[in-house]
Order: C-alpha cells, then sequence, then structure tokens
C-alpha cells in the first residue's frame, strides 16, 4: 500500500541524461555506400533552409534492392478504356494517369480508377465519412479546395524530391537511410493516394513488408478511423502550408555478437519509475521505445491504435519506415530519429481522439534532425502464461532489448536514458514485473540508464522500484540475475500445472537471494560484502 501521492521512485528523472545534452558532436554527414544512403545534397544543409535533394535528377531503377517509385517509367497498369491498337491491353504510367483523372470531387473514383482490379473490394467509409464530418463550410472548402490538391501536389513531386533510390532495409542489414522532412512528407502524400506499385497486396514480392498504401485506413465506420484521419491530416495540413526543414534517419540494426548474460559481471543502472506521464511527452531526449510489430508501425495504416500506432500517428514520419522495412527479425530493430510530433492526443486505444496541432519544440543535432530517438523493438506474443519464463523467450527478448538500447560505438558518458515501460505486456500479453527486469538487464549491458512509465499502474512502480533497490543494494550484477530466471523457470514454471504459477517470479528472487546472504544480514535487505 503505497501513498497516493507518490508518482515516482528512484532516481530523480532530472539525474537521467538526455539528448542533446548528453551527446557528442556528430561526425559531418556523409553518403558511405552499402552503410548510409542519404538523399540530399549534404554540401548545401544549412538550418532553417529546405534540403535539397541529390542527385539532381530522378535515378530510374526498379529493381529488387529498391523501393519501386510510382514515378518509375516502369510503373505501368493496363487501362481498358485507353484505345487500343492490338489485343494487348495498353499500359499508362502511374503519374499520368493520377494527373489525367479528375480529383478534387471524383476522390474516391480516383483511387479506384488506378487501382481497378480492387474496385470491388475496397471500401472509403471513412474518408467519406472524415470528408461529411468536416460540417463546416469553410473547412470543407479547405480540404477540398487547397489541402487535397496541396497533397495531389506534393505527390507529383516525387521525381523532383526523390531522386536517389531508395534501398529496401532487408532482414540483415545493417544500413542508415537519411532523407529530409520534405521527401518524407512527399513519399507518405503518395502512400495516401495509395500510388506504391505492387504494395496493395500482401502476395506479392512485398509480402514480408509492411502495408505502407493508406487503402485500409479509409474502410469502416469506425469513429477510431476518423480521428486517425484528422491527426494524419493535421500533419498533411502542417507540411504542405509550410515546408518542414529537417533530416531523418532510419537505422536498421541487427545484434551480431549477444551479451554472455550468464557470466555479466555488469551492476545494473539507474532507475527512475513513475506511474504518470508517458514516453513521448516525459522521454524527451531520451531513446525512446516503440512497443513495435515486427512489421514497423503495426496495424497504423488499419485499425490498430494502441502505443505503437499512437507514436506513428503523432510522429506521422516514422510511418515512412514501412515502405522499406522488412519485418523485423529476432536479433533487429530499427532506430529512427529526427521525426518530429504534430499532433496532440487524448484517450488510448478505442477512446483515442486527436487532440490538436502541436507544435513540438524539440531542439535539433548537427544533421538537422530533431532530438528524438525511437526504436523500434517487437515482443515476443504470448499465449499463455508460463511460456514467456523458458530460457529461450527470455534470451530472445533479453537480445532484442539490448540490439535496441546498445550503442556500441558511443562512449557510454554519450548515452541517454532508456525511456520505456510496459514494452510487450498490453496487446502482446506479456508479464509486466519480467519485462521490466528484462529491459533493466538490458539497459545495464547496454550502459543506459532508464525511465519506466508504468502507465497509471502505482502497485507496478512499488514492485518493480523495490526489486531494483533490493538488487542494488545486495550489489547483484546482470548474470546473477539472469541465473535466478533461469532457476525460476526450471525450479517453479516447469513443473507448473496451472496457468499462473504459485510462487511469483518476484517473490522468488527475494526467497533465493535472502537465502543465500549470511543470516544476519538476510532480514534487513543491506547491502552484502
Ligand atoms: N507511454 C508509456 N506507456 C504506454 C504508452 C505510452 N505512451 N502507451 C501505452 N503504454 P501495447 P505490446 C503502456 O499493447 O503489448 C501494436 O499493435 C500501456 O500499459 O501497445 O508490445 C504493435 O504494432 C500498454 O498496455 O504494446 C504490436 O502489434 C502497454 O504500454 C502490438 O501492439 C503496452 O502497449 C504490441 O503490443
Amino acid at each position: 500500500n503505497i501513498k497516493p501521492d507518490i508518482k515516482w521512485l528512484g532516481t530523480p528523472i532530472h539525474e537521467l541524461k538526455r539528448m542533446p545534452e548528453c551527446g557528442r558532436q556528430l561526425p559531418p554527414l556523409k553518403d558511405i555506400p552499402g552503410q548510409h544512403t542519404v538523399m540530399i545534397r549534404t554540401d548545401l544543409l544549412h538550418k532553417s533552409k529546405v534540403p535539397v535533394a541529390y542527385p539532381t535528377y530522378f535515378k530510374d531503377v526498379w529493381d529488387n534492392v529498391h523501393v519501386k517509385m510510382p514515378c518509375s517509367s516502369s510503373s505501368l497498369f493496363p487501362v481498358k478504356d485507353e484505345p487500343q491498337d492490338g489485343a494487348k491491353t495498353p499500359k499508362v504510367g502511374r503519374y499520368t494517369m493520377f494527373f489525367r483523372i479528375c480529383f478534387h470531387f471524383l476522390f474516391q473514383n480516383a483511387i479506384l480508377k488506378y487501382n481497378a482490379s480492387y474496385a470491388q473490394k475496397w471500401d472509403f467509409t471513412a474518408l467519406k465519412l472524415y470528408c461529411t464530418k468536416v460540417s463546416n463550410p469553410d473547412a470543407a472548402e479547405h480540404l477540398f479546395g487547397s489541402l487535397l490538391p496541396d497533397m495531389v501536389q506534393l505527390a507529383l513531386r516525387a521525381s523532383e524530391l526523390c531522386t536517389k533510390p531508395i534501398p529496401l532495409l532487408k532482414r540483415g542489414m545493417n544500413h542508415s537511410i537519411t532523407m529530409s522532412q520534405e521527401q518524407v512528407a512527399c513519399l507518405l502524400a503518395n502512400a495516401f493516394f495509395c500510388t506504391f506499385p505492387r504494395r496493395s497486396s500482401r502476395k506479392t514480392e512485398y509480402r514480408n513488408y509492411p502495408d505502407i498504401n493508406f487503402v485500409r485506413l479509409f474502410d469502416g465506420s469506425s469513429s477510431s478511423k476518423i480521428e486517425k484521419l484528422k491527426t494524419l491530416m493535421c500533419y498533411f495540413k502542417s507540411v504542405t502550408e509550410q515546408k518542414p526543414t529537417g533530416l531523418v534517419t532510419f537505422t536498421r540494426k541487427s545484434l551480431q555478437r549477444p551479451p554472455d548474460w550468464k557470466s555479466s559481471q555488469t551492476p545494473l543502472t539507474k532507475l527512475h519509475i513513475t506511474c504518470e506521464g508517458t514516453i513521448e511527452d516525459d522521454g524527451y531526449g531520451m531513446l525512446q521505445v516503440d512497443f513495435a510489430n515486427q512489421f514497423v508501425g503495426g496495424g497504423v495504416t488499419g485499425s490498430g491504435l494502441v502505443q505503437e500506432e499512437i507514436r506513428f500517428l503523432i510522429n506521422p514520419e516514422l510511418i515512412v519506415s514501412r515502405l522499406f522495412t522488412e519485418a523485423l527479425d529476432h536479433n533487429e530493430c530499427l532506430v529512427i530519429t529526427g521525426t518530429q510530433q504534430y499532433s496532440k492526443y487524448t484517450g488510448y486505444a478505442q477512446t483515442y481522439q486527436w487532440g490538436g496541432k502541436h507544435q513540438d519544440t524539440t531542439p535539433s543535432d548537427g544533421w538537422q534532425r530533431k532530438c528524438t530517438e525511437i526504436v523500434a523493438i517487437d515482443a515476443l506474443q504470448f499465449r499463455s502464461f508460463l511460456e514467456q519464463f523458458s530460457p529461450e523467450r527470455i534470451n530472445r527478448e533479453l537480445n532484442k532489448a539490448y540490439c535496441g538500447f546498445a550503442r556500441p560505438e558511443e562512449p557510454s558518458q554519450n548515452l541517454s536514458a532508456v525511456a520505456t515501460g510496459n514494452w510487450g505486456c498490453g496487446v502482446f500479453g506479456g508479464d509486466a514485473r519480467l519485462k521490466a527486469l528484462l529491459q533493466m538487464l538490458a539497459s545495464a549491458e547496454a550502459a543506459r540508464d532508464v525511465a519506466y512509465f508504468t502507465f497509471g499502474d502505482s502497485k507496478l512502480m512499488k514492485d518493480v522500484h523495490n526489486m531494483h533497490a533490493f538488487l542494488t543494494q545486495n550489489n547483484i550484477r546482470v548474470g546473477e540475475v539472469y541465473d535466478l530466471l533461469g532457476q525460476y523457470y526450471s525450479t517453479v514454471c516447469r513443473s507448473c500445472l496451472s496457468r499462473c504459477p504459485d510462487v511469483s517470479l518476484y517473490s522468488f528472487i527475494y526467497q533465493q537471494v535472502s537465502s543465500s546472504l549470511v543470516p544476519d544480514q538476510s532480514d534487513s535487505h543491506s547491502a552484502r560484502q
């Protein structure tokens, strides 16, 4: 029983490191073949100026290692109502078609025309509702007279803005892509109008990639779809009214050599734990965890609306990662640096509502990126409670978190804290007490402190704080905790016949550690010598 007025425990949050204060000066930004694709002229990079695309002219590639662009001359589709001179149905460029269609009032027909094979299947109820719910005539005029036409124009600038072929970030690759926020906006406008070729059916060559075309966002009549559309239109309004000037980097990382958890002598790092606040608001400048799906962004362009989807909606530049990021493997993560928050929100899941425009005042780094670093790590989904305690699952989750948190190339004094919470413990059904402990081990091994947001759960705040305090006071290292997890599995979980074990993980750890202490010290939980 904790006093209701206690909102946080552990290290005060101001003692944890944040970017940009803790960071070191970045080396000059440059394109490194095979490692880092930079899509802009770095020599012309200037604060508050819109970055210039590189190369000057569109390089048209159509292969299986780059994004297939809607503006490519190979992006063709059959048009039945075109004049025919032979038996074959003639093909027209996707953009030519897009141009030809009178868009303003025939939006729905427009999308269906150039995606003719989906005409029977696609449903635009949510989009229609969104348009009609804009009951205020001025807002409707703005939508049809200004915003949607501006978005069309932005989409059509792809060959001018995104001139360099965008590499696909495939399984096992360690590669970064840096592009301007304007390039991202152009790609997202294309996603909105569903122009990306080969991306409207999961049966195609992109089946191991997330959906990018927004088609599923427009169907159904749920109010949450409308709220999602409001959030995204706020983004498009902002970027069409004023061009953003920053850059965003997407880095796919795979863990080459996992730590030797069993023999690790690393002590735990500091923990700030709170039942108030959120990762995005209170974890500014920290490494912010996205409770991801292996298909990054999860259901953001469909019906999902929990932590990851909300983050992708309020920081929509994250969505473009879906264009080129193949499903994450067990030892992989995606780090996204520099996205901007455009919207506020209230509620969560079914109660989610767009909360208006957000002014993002986060400072930028030497590469003109907002100091907002988000790491997408996908937890395992558990159907039974016990399976998560098995050594293979524990190893997988530890390595996944470590892959997300570790920056072996950075000196530890330059590493910000990890801002996280109940990773894998909502939709994915994990146990928050176990996951908190695993994240503490991974952060310790990665030499980072932790800010943990329990999302309103004050009991969890107290339990995790007490466990962390107990382990640190008794000087228990990462390897020992790992060993205790193994013992818990073999002595409690493996023989357990019911759904939940009789002894909880934390009680087991308290018992085991206390009984290994010399008797006169065990009662007081005092530090071991
Ligand atoms: N800050 C801190 N904690 C939060 C926040 C926030 N902003 N939002 C939610 N939580 P969940 P998962 C807490 O279910 O289980 C998506 O569809 C809250 O306690 O999103 O890893 C992905 O695409 C919540 O219950 O993560 C995946 O498919 C808990 O975090 C799947 O869900 C877990 O949030 C991942 O599910």
